[in-house]
């Protein structure tokens, strides 16, 4: 796992469509896994400024989400589909068919899940798969105590992420309690993953996940098993690692590889 740790909100979102940008550059038709919530809005921000100024091409690529509220459907202003044209794909050349969210509609969502998880395969999986990480650990709506190795499914969301998620809602009231959402299983077929996190109040969390044991409490910290994740982190997020002064370190041996290797091209 390489843990990259940076000032503050606005280099974390720099360094992430750095990652996401240089993905597209080298394979154009790449399978881009997306996240919503707060983390990555300025991430996405980024990668506009970068389609409009720089020509950043995403007319070949194919997306899927993670997660998308169940009840919700995809005109209403809190729906993950809403956020995800709001913040992304209404300011670049998407293709609109080869867009994938999870239907907060689907009538028989069992089908819909299995289905999802097959169009995944067909794209031929995910190649970078973008992540958020909540207050209790959970990564896309995968709450404490889900299967390690779960799939697509319906879930119940945790108290803590219905407290987290109110601020987006007029009321708590209204924040649905169930979502669909990609398992921990199929996160982890993706080739690579980036988790962004920014903020103290993700402190505990990133510490537990990167630094703590393998366990369905903390359903992030089955990423210790991935081959290929990178971690960007503000000092907020870092400020409760313990190895911290060591992620610095040899995250500045890498760079260092990584200029040579690029001037040596
Ligand atoms: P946030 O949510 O980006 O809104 O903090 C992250 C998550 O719950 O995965």
């Amino acid at each position: 796992m390489r843990v990259i740790i940076v000032k503050d909100y606005d280099e974390m979102s720099k360094e992430a469509a750095r990652i996401i940008a240089k993905q597209i550059r080298s394979k154009p038709d790449s399978v881009i896994g997306f996240a919503t919530g707060g983390t990555p809005v300025g991430t996405y921000k980024e990668l506009v400024r970068m389609h409009k100024e720089e020509g950043l091409d995403f007319s070949k690529l194919t997306t899927f989400n993670l997660d998308e509220y169940y009840g919700l459907g995809p005109d209403h202003p809190q729906s993950y589909h809403y956020y995800m044209f709001e913040n992304l794909f209404n300011h670049v050349n998407v293709d609109p068919k080869k867009v994938h969210i999870p239907d907060g509609l689907a009538k028989n969502v069992k089908e819909f899940c299995k289905k999802y998880e097959e169009e995944i395969k067909k794209a031929g999986g995910i190649d970078l798969q973008i992540l958020g990480i909540g207050r209790d650990g959970h990564i896309a709506f995968n709450e404490p105590g889900s299967s390690l190795a779960s799939r697509t499914r319906l879930v119940a969301l945790a108290p803590e992420t219905i407290k987290d998620n109110a601020r987006f809602f007029e009321k708590e009231e209204d924040v649905p309690r169930y979502a669909i959402s990609m398992g921990c299983g199929t996160i982890m077929e993706a080739k690579k993953i980036l988790l962004l996190a920014n903020g103290e109040g993700k402190a505990d969390a990133v510490a537990a996940f990167i630094e703590g044991p393998i366990t369905s409490q903390i359903t992030a910290s089955i990423l210790q098993l991935h081959p290929d994740v990178t971690v960007i982190l503000d000092e907020a997020a870092a400020s409760k690692l313990k190895r911290k002064e060591y992620y610095k370190h040899v995250d500045k041996l890498y760079r260092k590889l990584e200029e040579e290797e690029e001037s040596s091209n």
